[in-house]
């Protein structure tokens, strides 16, 4: 392993490449010499995500994925061993919060839907997209993986997947089955030498949580309650997932890395 460059000649896949944390975690393995298929359900963000990485002498390429969909997931792991050779990462980060624009604004502290609110339609979104989608990636990346000789699959869960609160149940369900379904999915394949981690972040300042910062009672709320008393950024959290991802980590596996300035040790 050169120092720098902890991911050199490894293939990863990215899920949730576009925005946020996905974006980030792709740059980030770009500079540490992995070749990085990057997917997402919104091309051009996705596209754009490639470029960048590719015109500042990364090697990446973007593929339009949802990751609800089993068949697409056999054409993204076949993408990344045609085109790259092998497959070594899976970050399975594609996600969404669940909130209902319409139901919850988010104007107070309590972020909805509340539980007698909720549709079934919004709980399996929810569940299909953040639970679902990492168990059809991973299934889908296993024998990529044996042929490799090994592998790493690191799943985004949330602090939501360890402690409630009042915000969307479903999400909270959707975040512990994440982290449950990494430590059974660890044991099941470590004799293949496949690492499976589950990484928790706080509160992190992306897309998916700008509406609810860019109100100050709930930003004063979140810091509080965030002993490091600042939001965290892509970067902290991509960080994480390139130490799961690399070499550094090979006697890690059914961990929980969690990444939240604090805020569950309280
Ligand atoms: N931001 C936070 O504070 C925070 C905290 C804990 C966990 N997370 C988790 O981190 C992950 C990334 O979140 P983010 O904050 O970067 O959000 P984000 O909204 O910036 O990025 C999420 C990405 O997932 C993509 N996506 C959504 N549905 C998809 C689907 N069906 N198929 C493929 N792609 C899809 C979106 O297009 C988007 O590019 C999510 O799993 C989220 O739950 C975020």
């Amino acid at each position: 392993m050169q120092p720098g460059k902890r991911l050199v000649g490894k293939v990863a896949i990215v899920t949730g490449g576009a925005s946020g944390i996905g974006a980030e975690t792709a740059r980030m393995f770009a500079q540490h010499g992995a070749k990085v298929l990057l997917t997402d359900s919104n091309a051009a963000l996705g596209k754009s995500v490639a470029k960048e990485i590719t015109d500042t002498g990364g090697t990446a390429m973007f593929a339009t994925q949802d990751v609800r969909d089993e068949a697409q997931w056999a054409a993204t792991v076949a993408q990344a061993e045609k085109s790259y050779g092998r497959l070594d990462i899976l970050c399975n980060i594609a996600g969404i919060s669940g909130r209902d624009p319409k139901l919850n604004i988010q104007t107070t502290v309590t972020a909805g839907p509340r539980l007698a609110e909720q549709t079934l339609e919004q709980w399996n979104r929810v569940m299909e997209i953040n639970a679902t989608g990492v168990f059809l990636g991973t299934k889908a990346a296993i024998a990529a993986m044996q042929r490799a000789g090994g592998g790493s699959i690191i799943n985004i869960s949330s602090i939501c997947g360890i402690i409630g609160s009042h915000a969307n149940a479903a999400y909270h369900a959707s975040k512990g089955a994440v982290r449950i379904f990494s430590k059974a999915a660890a044991i099941q394949y470590a004799p293949d030498k496949i690492r499976v981690n589950s990484v928790h972040p706080g509160f992190v300042d992306t897309p998916m949580t700008r509406p609810g910062h860019s109100n100050p009672e709930v930003a004063k709320y979140r810091l509080d309650v965030t002993p490091l008393g600042r939001f965290g950024t892509p970067a902290d959290i991509a960080a994480g997932c390139l130490y799961l991802a690399c070499d550094e980590s090979s006697w890690v596996t059914g961990s929980e890395l969690v990444i939240d300035g604090g805020m569950t040790a309280n």
